[in-house]
């Protein structure tokens, strides 16, 4: 007896393939990072291999999102090489109406932040849970922080209203530490009322690299949901 398909794992992998089915032959295309992606990255393999797509090279977000795209077959090519990106594929942990993004849930907001809005198109693929009336409301902003300002980020942060949380790794063994060496500050806020504004007063702080709040750069936002036990996008 085979058991049962998970379906928010059907729905993700639908999601997934409606972003990869927008990928055309000849371009360049950021990869980004996360589970939804990560079918994104596979179903454009697939379609590179069967020849339904030719001549993509993708530019990767993350380690994961390199790792996952060697091995569905995706040439990759870095910023150095190249002066524009088409498209690019990522998910988020938060979307607003005005597709205002908090990303970063797996610490990879820093690079997706660069590949996304040098995109000429980026597309999110999420599923229903994550749309908000407002940024903030479920999800707190990770702030990815030079290791030996980490304590002088904290306090600046708590001065700014918000509660700022030092992320641990599995089994809170050690601190989840960025593909660039970094750590990550979870920041949660009681309210975002002016989330451009934010985005740009985090990193002032000095010893902030980058933060997850990503406003005025998604084009299209692909929703999964399950409906009767069905995956569907929109
Ligand atoms: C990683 C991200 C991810 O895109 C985000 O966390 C969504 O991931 P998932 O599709 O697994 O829910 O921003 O830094």
């Amino acid at each position: 007896m085979t058991a049962a398909a998970d379906p928010v794992k059907l729905m993700k992998q639908e999601v997934g393939r409606a972003a990869a089915n927008l990928i055309q032959s000849n371009s360049i295309v950021g990869l980004g990072t996360g589970s939804t992606t990560a079918y994104a990255i596979q179903f454009i393999g697939e379609r590179l291999k069967s020849g339904e797509i030719k001549d993509i090279v993708g530019v990767p977000t993350s380690f994961q999102a390199e790792v996952l795209s060697k091995q569905y077959g995706i040439p990759l090519t870095t910023l150095d090489a190249i002066d524009h990106i088409d498209i690019a594929i990522d998910g988020a942990d938060e979307v607003d109406p005005q597709k205002n993004l908090i990303k970063g849930g797996g610490a990879a907001h820093t690079r997706e932040k660069v590949v996304d809005y040098l995109a000429n198109q980026f597309i999110v693929v999420i599923d229903s849970g994550k749309l908000v009336d407002k940024l903030g409301s479920v999800f707190a902003v990770p702030v990815e922080v030079i290791p030996m300002a980490v304590t002088p980020v904290m306090n600046a942060i708590a001065k700014l209203g918000g509660k700022p949380e030092l992320r641990m790794g599995v089994k809170k063994a050690g601190p989840v530490v960025t593909d660039q060496g970094n750590l990550v500050v979870d920041v949660k806020f009681d309210d975002i009322p002016d989330p451009v504004n934010l985005e740009k007063t985090l990193n002032n702080i000095p010893g902030v690299l980058e933060n997850g709040i990503f406003v005025n750069c998604a084009d299209k936002v692909l929703i999964g949901e399950v409906k009767d036990g069905k995956p569907v996008v929109q």
